[in-house]
């Protein structure tokens, strides 16, 4: 098969494998839960709403009668709930095989988490921070563990203002603290790659994005939503940047996965480039060190 049409096809049997989704509860991630389950991975589900959560697992468990997936309750915009879904999970498993930081917002209204942090940059950045820096340990006990974040091509819209990360002092762009967030999550997953690097059986990071793909994300923009009939492919071909991004075996540290085709919209996932800036070592260290502060999280790699 081309490298260009990588699909679910070339993913192995996940057979005793664990997998942690968060946000599989609709679109993308819900995808890749269910693809996971039907190639026997254990795969828990981490929701925000559990009747919800319990809906999706009961659906898939109708596909896949023999699947092990469960979901558990994870609120991203509340530390106290990272917490809680991390301290289960280190009590109740000795090892984790896939993170997929797949929950995420995007352009709603100004709002701030339970602890104080703009909602987009809470939910999609903070949130996902302190959960991996709490699973950490397990990952780093597991062979050929990967974290898997997902990203957007809006990050290329994102300047982040570190003097400023909660917009205190600013008229508030939601489009903006979206593009921001999202570039947080290349940070983020290049940061950690680059700590990680030449530590023996540490886990790989990797990078994605589904292009554009219809799903529940748009629900705050009416353009958008209405927009997704015409241009946006389904979230079947949206989960595979993910999908390869944590199942390919040839990926290298640092990957970033998204659509081949149409501007990276959509299409087959194949390794592509973030900007310039997602490079950028010094923003990256400095919104990590925030990152710490803020959430109170290090990591004890
Ligand atoms: N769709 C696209 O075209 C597109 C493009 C670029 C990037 N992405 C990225 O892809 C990822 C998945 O998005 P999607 O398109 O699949 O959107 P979606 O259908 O809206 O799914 C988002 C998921 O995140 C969950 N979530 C939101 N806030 C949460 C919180 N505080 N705690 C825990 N879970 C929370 C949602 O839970 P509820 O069900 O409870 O709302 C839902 O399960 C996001 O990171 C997004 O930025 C998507």
């Amino acid at each position: 098969m081309a490298a260009s049409n990588w699909s679910t096809q070339n993913i192995q049997d996940q057979q005793g494998r664990l997998v942690i989704i968060t946000g599989a509860t609709s679109g993308i991630g819900k995808e890749t839960a269910l693809t996971l389950a039907g190639k026997n991975a254990s795969v828990i589900i981490a929701a925000r709403n559990m009747v919800k959560g319990q809906k999706v697992v009961d659906e898939i468990l109708k596909q896949h009668p023999k699947a092990d997936i469960s979901v558990r309750e994870l609120d991203l915009t509340s530390l106290d709930s990272i917490k809680t879904f991390s301290d289960s999970i280190l009590r109740d498993y000795k090892q984790l095989d896939v993170l997929i930081n797949n929950a995420g917002i995007m352009m709603c209204p100004y709002s701030k988490t339970s602890d104080g942090f703009e909602v987009q940059m809470g939910t999609n950045h903070l949130g996902h921070f302190a959960l991996t820096g709490r699973l950490i340990p397990l990952l780093m006990n597991t062979k050929n563990a990967r974290i898997v974040v997902l990203s957007s091509i809006a990050h290329r819209f994102g300047n982040i203002d570190l003097s400023d990360i909660n917009w205190d002092n600013r008229a508030y762009n939601t489009n903006k603290a979206y593009g921001d967030s999202k570039l947080a999550n290349l940070y983020f997953a290049y940061e950690l790659s680059r700590k990680l690097e030449g530590i023996k059986d540490a886990p790989i990071v990797t990078a994605a994005h589904p292009g554009w793909t219809a799903t529940e994300l748009q629900r705050h923009t009416g353009l958008f939503m209405f927009l997704n009939h015409f241009f946006a492919q389904d979230t079947s071909m949206g989960a595979l940047p993910t999908l390869r991004a944590g199942f390919d075996d040839s990926v290298k540290p640092g990957d970033y996965f998204g659509p081949a085709a149409l501007f990276e919209t959509r299409g087959y996932p194949v390794t592509v480039k973030s900007n310039k800036k997602a490079h950028d070592t010094l923003q990256a260290s400095e919104l990590w060190r925030q990152s710490e502060r803020m959430t109170g999280i290090e990591f004890s790699i």
